[in-house]
C-alpha cells in the first residue's frame, strides 16, 4: 500500500477543492485524474465523451489509474465521481492509500453542480433524477473503497479539512 491521500465521492462534493487544500497543509503533491486525463488528451472530459463517449473515457481513468498506482509516492489525489464504480477501479484504489469518502447529500450535489454544462452526465433534462439515480448506484462503491467517510452537508470548506486531519491524525 503507498502513502496516497486519495479522496473519492461524488460530482460537487469538493474532492477538488478540499484536496488543494489539504495538499498545502500535508505538504505533498496534489493530483486530479479529470485534469491529468485533461492534459493527456489535450481534451476536456466534456469533449472525451461527446468526441469518444462515456466507455471511452472509463478506459481513460482505467489506463491512468494503473499508471496512478504503478509510479505511487505520497501525493493528494482527487479522483472522478465515477472513478470507483468499476470493480477493476476499486482494487485499484484500494491499494492507492487512504481512501477518503467526502460525503454529500444530493440537494447538496445539486447546489454546488449548478453548471452542469461541464458535468456531461449531468448536463440532461432532469438532473436532480440523475443526481438521485447516481448516487444511489455508486454508494456502496464509494463505501467499499473508503477508509474513511467524512460527512460534509453540515460543514464549511475549512470545517471538512479539519475533520479530514483529525481524522488521519494530522
Ligand atoms: C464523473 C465525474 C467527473 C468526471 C466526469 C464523470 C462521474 O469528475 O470524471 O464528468 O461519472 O461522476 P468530478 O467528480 O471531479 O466532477
Amino acid at each position: 500500500m503507498s502513502d496516497n491521500i486519495v479522496l473519492i465521492g461524488f460530482m460537487g462534493s469538493g474532492k477538488s477543492t478540499i484536496g488543494r487544500i489539504l495538499s498545502f497543509k500535508v505538504k505533498k503533491s496534489f493530483e486530479d485524474t479529470d485534469k491529468l486525463i485533461e492534459k493527456k488528451t489535450g481534451l476536456t472530459v466534456n469533449e472525451i465523451f461527446e468526441a469518444q463517449g462515456e466507455e471511452s473515457f472509463r478506459r481513460m481513468e482505467n489506463e491512468l489509474l494503473k499508471d496512478i498506482s504503478r509510479r505511487s509516492y505520497g501525493v493528494v489525489l482527487s479522483l472522478g465521481g465515477g472513478t470507483p464504480v468499476s470493480l477493476a477501479n476499486r482494487e485499484i484504489i484500494k491499494g492507492l492509500g487512504t481512501v477518503i469518502y467526502l460525503r454529500a447529500s444530493e440537494e447538496t450535489v445539486y447546489a454546488h453542480t449548478k453548471n452542469r454544462k461541464f458535468r456531461p452526465l449531468l448536463n440532461c433534462d432532469d438532473p436532480i433524477a440523475r443526481i438521485h439515480e447516481l448516487m444511489s448506484e455508486r454508494e456502496k462503491a464509494y463505501i467499499e473503497c473508503a477508509d474513511i467517510v467524512i460527512d460534509t452537508d453540515k460543514l464549511n470548506i475549512k470545517g471538512v479539512v479539519k475533520e479530514v486531519c483529525k481524522a488521519l491524525n494530522l
